[in-house]
């Protein structure tokens, strides 16, 4: 049954960018950081499950910085009464948007009917969606694939759609490629199954009112700035852990802002008081550390800088020092002249 959705959130934030979710990837420490160097990015949190908030530990998969905002919650389930239970928790914890969790091919989370095998269940989508949208004034969208195996083609991506949008859900994150549900691992199913582009240009042209955001393979700004005069937005993932300084032009070239911070030590230096905080909290330093190394991704110095942080942040009682030595290793001059790789 379609029941009258609650009057969503004006969105005072963009999806132009976005920084995709990514399981034990984009925690709470990798988002501080990549808030730091770009201010107009949406960044989404690793995929939840209902089970998990619902019967679990809801505090610890909530936590978040208000520093991170804008800031969607990703959801992972398939029943509509707890994907509303787990929206109406995500607005009353500060988050920015809701987010289904459609395109995750994992075999543990196809035995629980989440993920990408959703595709396959249009009809069922647009119920959790509906339900959720009923729940929350927050802004609920979708993430999911081109495709699954067997239900691969065109018309069936656009039943998809039509069945989906017809709650009033406006916003589609789509990863461009299809997910191939049997004998591929996550990691193949987003490498293997080709990039279809042109796809996403498609579903652009044919639902002009609906807001589409592209994702898959995406590595810099330019191919962004490419993409963007066919889509509404673009969302990055593994370039944007790997390489968190990208963000760093984000503001500047796609939101016509200042860059709000000027070097990769900055950054770093500017995280300080929050790790100071999360080392209080008890959270061991290596936790921390793991997502920051990056950080100087192609710059001289930058593989010492790994390797002191590898070598040292899981010792018993490491704390800032580790940092501080580690940002020595990279000399300051050279950082704004870092080396493309
Ligand atoms: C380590 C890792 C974990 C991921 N976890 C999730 C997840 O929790 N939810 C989700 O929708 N996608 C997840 N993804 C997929 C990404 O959100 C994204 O769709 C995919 O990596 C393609 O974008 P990219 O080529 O820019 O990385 C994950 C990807 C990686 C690499």
């Amino acid at each position: 049954m379609i029941r009258p959705a609650l009057p969503q959130q004006q969105t005072a934030f963009s999806r132009r960018f976005c920084v995709a979710p990514m399981m034990d990837w984009t925690t709470p420490h990798y988002r501080y950081l990549a808030r730091l160097i770009s201010r107009h990015t949406l960044l989404y949190t690793e995929m939840v499950t209902t089970g998990a908030l619902i019967h679990g530990d809801s505090d610890r998969f909530l936590h978040h910085d208000p520093e991170e905002y804008p800031l969607a919650l990703q959801l992972g389930g398939s029943n509509p009464g707890e994907l509303a239970q787990c929206a109406r928790l995500a607005e009353e914890r500060g988050f920015d948007e809701v987010n289904l969790n459609v395109g995750c091919p994992s075999d543990r989370v196809q035995n629980n009917m989440i993920g990408a095998c959703l595709m396959g269940h249009p009809a069922l989508v647009a119920e959790c969606v509906n339900e959720m949208m009923t729940a929350t004034h927050l802004p609920v969208t979708v993430k999911h694939r081109i495709g699954i195996n067997g239900r691969e083609s065109w018309d069936e991506l656009c039943e998809f759609i039509d069945t989906v949008s017809a709650t009033g859900c406006r916003t589609f994150i789509v990863h461009a490629r299809i997910a191939i549900l049997e004998g591929l691992s996550p990691k193949e199913n987003r490498e293997i199954p080709p990039l279809k582009y042109d796809w996403v240009y498609r579903l652009k042209e044919r639902y002009p009112h609906l807001e589409i955001i592209i994702n898959g393979g995406i590595k810099t700004l330019d191919e962004c700035q490419a993409h963007l005069e066919h889509t509404d937005g673009v969302m990055v993932g593994r370039e944007a852990y790997h390489n968190p300084w990208l963000l760093a032009d984000v503001d500047p070239q796609l939101f016509g802002a200042q860059k709000p911070i000027a070097t990769r030590h900055d950054a770093l230096r500017q995280m300080l008081p929050y790790i100071e905080s999360e080392l209080a909290r008890g959270v061991h330093l290596g936790y921390i550390t793991r997502h920051l190394l990056g950080l100087f991704h192609g710059c001289t110095g930058g593989r010492q800088f790994r390797r002191y942080i590898s070598e040292n942040a899981h010792r018993r009682g490491a704390g800032l020092e580790v940092l501080e030595q580690a940002l020595a290793l990279v000399p300051e001059s050279l950082d704004s002249a870092a080396l493309s790789t």
